[in-house]
């Protein structure tokens, strides 16, 4: 029987950086369901071994798949680094849409051949960072940080403390010392904080945040794989699910992305989603 359902797309990550990815699918794609999980019982995962990161990102991909997405997004770089490979290969007929820290158009852009990245130190352990490093990175200087604490001082909120500028100016500093002219966001959160990060790096250092073109991406692999359903019209509903507290999830939404909308909650139980 031929599916003639509008599309819907299930986008995921440790917490509130996924947002940022969404924002920029939702902008691109209006009309497009998404399912929105933020794992903020287990967020940051970033200091997490990439094993457990893969055991939670397997569950959430199942449960995503029984509300019957057509694609995934892992709007979440260290969850890619430690599952993206291992999610192909458990859910072979689901399109998958990673993340990945831009080395590649950064290596393209700079004029210095200093680069500087931000990831979290999962990210930065994972098989796929050092592979773009050793395709991309000949010729190049790259710095890396991990900006300690970051993450959890954008899940509580705080985007311009004194705290944040202090991790941001840590991480940025000895960066701008070593004449880096291009900053890449290899975490989904750090968006938030572009701001922050423009006025610390100045203007001849360009940011670059990767959400544009994983829309893009996002918006290819629909049209190669469901040309038929392309066209159905939808209503652009978004739905939302946490495993953190919902209403603090709703108030946060609003804050980040100017979105509103109503939030479930999730619960893990002995390291299983709890299918509400
Ligand atoms: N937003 C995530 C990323 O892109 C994860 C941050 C974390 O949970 O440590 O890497």
């Amino acid at each position: 029987m031929m599916n003639n359902k509008p599309l819907k797309i299930g986008v995921f990550d440790s917490g509130l950086g996924g947002l940022s990815v969404l924002r920029a699918i939702h902008e691109l794609l209006p009309n497009l369901e998404i399912i929105f999980f933020a794992d903020q019982a287990h967020v940051p995962y970033g200091r997490r071994q990439l094993d457990e990161i893969r055991s939670f990102s397997e569950q959430i991909t199942a449960f995503l798949l029984e509300k019957d997405i057509d694609l995934l997004v892992v709007a979440c770089n260290t969850a890619s680094a430690a599952a993206l490979k291992y999610l192909r290969q458990q859910f072979p007929s689901l399109p998958i849409v990673g993340m990945e820290p831009a080395v590649k158009p950064a290596s393209q852009q700079t004029l210095t051949k200093a680069v500087g990245v931000l990831a979290t130190p999962a990210t930065f352990q994972g098989e796929l960072y050092q592979s773009l490093v050793q395709k991309y990175g000949e010729g190049l200087q790259i710095f890396q940080d991990t900006c300690p604490g970051l993450v959890e001082e954008i899940e509580a909120g705080n985007l311009s403390g004194a705290r944040t500028r202090t991790i941001l100016e840590n991480a940025l500093y000895p960066m701008i010392k070593k004449n880096v002219d291009t900053i890449v966001l290899g975490c989904t959160h750090y968006p938030f904080v572009l701001e922050r990060i423009r006025e610390i790096a100045g203007k001849g250092i360009q940011v670059i945040d990767p959400a544009p073109a994983v829309a893009c991406r996002v918006q290819m692999l629909l049209e190669q794989n469901f040309e038929n359903r392309i066209h159905i019209s939808s209503d652009g509903s978004l739905q939302f699910f946490t495993s953190g507290d919902p209403l603090v999830f709703q108030q946060q939404m609003k804050t980040l992305i100017g979105i509103e909308g109503t939030v479930h909650s999730i619960l893990w139980m002995d390291g299983k989603i709890q299918i509400p």
